[in-house]
């Protein structure tokens, strides 16, 4: 097999060049375009961090103005897209209805072929990050057996999803600010985390020159997963079966013991503290302000000490992730626990389009072909089915 290199959950193996997204695992240092995530997720809006995400640079007021606008104005989606999320079974995963929307939406948009063209690019960005709230809450509504709620368009971003998702009267549905606020922290926390599985998938299957609809479908099948965007649906459950902090020890000690893993915990790049973590940590605070203090979190909390203790989790630097402490405050925002990938699939777009527009440019990006080693047999004759 000549220089072939054997690496397969590419552990050691850069698949492009990027600028979009720096990590530092060891340290706990994550940065978009260069800005650390701590004064993003403090100074910035979601949609401001998805410009910064896709053209590279803080934009300036009137380049903020006009995005948010053309992301406002392309909020709605074709009719016929909301009759076809009406034919999931009323018990559909909304991941997988999500899933299915955004390919779909690839048939809306022939243009979106046009990939060599900027003005085509630049469109299908702007509908990719619009719709995205809107197909989401579609979704969560068909599930609740509730008809869709239009988008608001003079609600910001993440109110304008808040309103899709719970709106129940005629009258204007207006969020706590605080609870929006928070929102639009999760949603920059969860932008972009560079090569990761799903983005990987969108690039991957970007590099058949395929429509970005497609290559987004792609991510978001990936970020289905249970150890990838699922982790935080996992973490509910788990906290949810531990029950009380007195059974955190026997439950540790099945960790240790390799019948199941700690969800939330560990990180293919982070050896510390998730930096986001720390950042949701504080934020689900402000969430149960609003909520009331969720029974869940003092499991949790407890949990995080022992494990951080422990020598098991020590010697394999297995820190709280991303996910750890999400999935609280997606619970006390009222969301089911089969919404929260999807949850993470919405903001996770303004990051996979980033790196989807910067792979089309990448004149050294050929169509994505790994090799392998191969270890079958070699050169068989083959056997009439009468003599096997
Ligand atoms: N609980 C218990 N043990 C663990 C855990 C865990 N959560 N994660 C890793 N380990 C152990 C693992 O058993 C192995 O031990 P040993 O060396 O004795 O065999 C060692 O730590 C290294 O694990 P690995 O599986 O080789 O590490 P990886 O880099 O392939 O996996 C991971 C990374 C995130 C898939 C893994 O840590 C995991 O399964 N965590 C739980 C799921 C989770 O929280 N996923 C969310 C990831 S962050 C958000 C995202 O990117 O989607």
């Amino acid at each position: 097999f000549g220089l072939m290199t054997y690496d397969p959950a590419y552990t050691n193996t850069a698949s492009c060049r990027s600028s979009v997204t720096f990590i530092d695992g060891d340290v706990g240092i994550l940065e978009y375009r260069g800005y650390p995530i701590e004064q993003l997720a403090e100074k910035s809006t979601y949609l401001e961090v998805a410009y910064l995400l896709v053209y590279g640079e803080l934009p300036t007021q009137q380049q903020l103005d006009w995005w948010v606008n053309e992301i406002t104005l392309h909020t709605f989606v074709h009719e016929n897209v909301k009759e076809f999320v009406g034919g999931f079974r009323h018990d559909a995963h909304p991941m997988g209805m999500l899933l299915g929307a955004v390919g779909a939406l690839s048939t809306f948009y022939p243009d979106a072929f046009d990939i060599d063209d900027p003005a085509s690019r630049e469109i299908q960005t702007i509908r990719l990050i619009s719709k995205m709230p809107t197909l989401a809450a579609f979704a969560y509504r068909h599930i609740q057996g509730r008809p869709y709620v239009y988008p608001d368009n003079d609600l910001a971003y993440p109110d304008n999803f808040l309103s899709m998702m719970y709106k129940m009267t005629e009258l204007k549905y207006e969020p706590d600010p605080r609870l929006s606020r928070a929102l639009d922290i999760l949603f920059i926390l969860h932008a972009d985390h560079e090569q990761n599985c799903s983005t990987s998938a969108v690039r991957s299957v970007g590099s058949s020159q395929v429509d970005p609809y497609s290559a987004v479908a792609a991510g978001i099948a990936a970020l289905y997963g249970p150890l990838h965007g699922g982790a935080n649906e996992a973490v509910l459950r788990m906290l949810r079966r531990i029950e009380s902090v007195d059974n955190i020890p026997g439950f540790i000690e099945g960790v240790k013991a390799g019948n199941e893993r700690l969800m939330g915990f560990g990180h293919r790049v982070y050896k510390n503290y998730d930096p986001r973590a720390k950042i949701i940590k504080s934020a689900a605070e402000d969430v149960f302000e609003v909520t009331g203090r969720n029974p869940l979190l003092d499991i949790a909390l407890e949990l995080e000490k022992i494990a951080l203790e422990d020598e098991y989790f020590v010697q394999r630097k297995l820190y709280p992730n991303v996910d750890f402490y999400s999935g609280l405050i997606y619970e006390a925002l009222g969301l089911p626990v089969e919404m929260f990938p999807v949850m993470f699939a919405i903001p996770r777009t303004s990051g996979w389009i980033a790196q989807w527009l910067e792979m089309t440019q990448d004149g050294e990006q050929k169509i994505a072909r790994p090799r392998q080693i191969y270890t079958g047999d070699r050169g068989r004759d083959y056997v009439p089915i009468a003599s096997r």
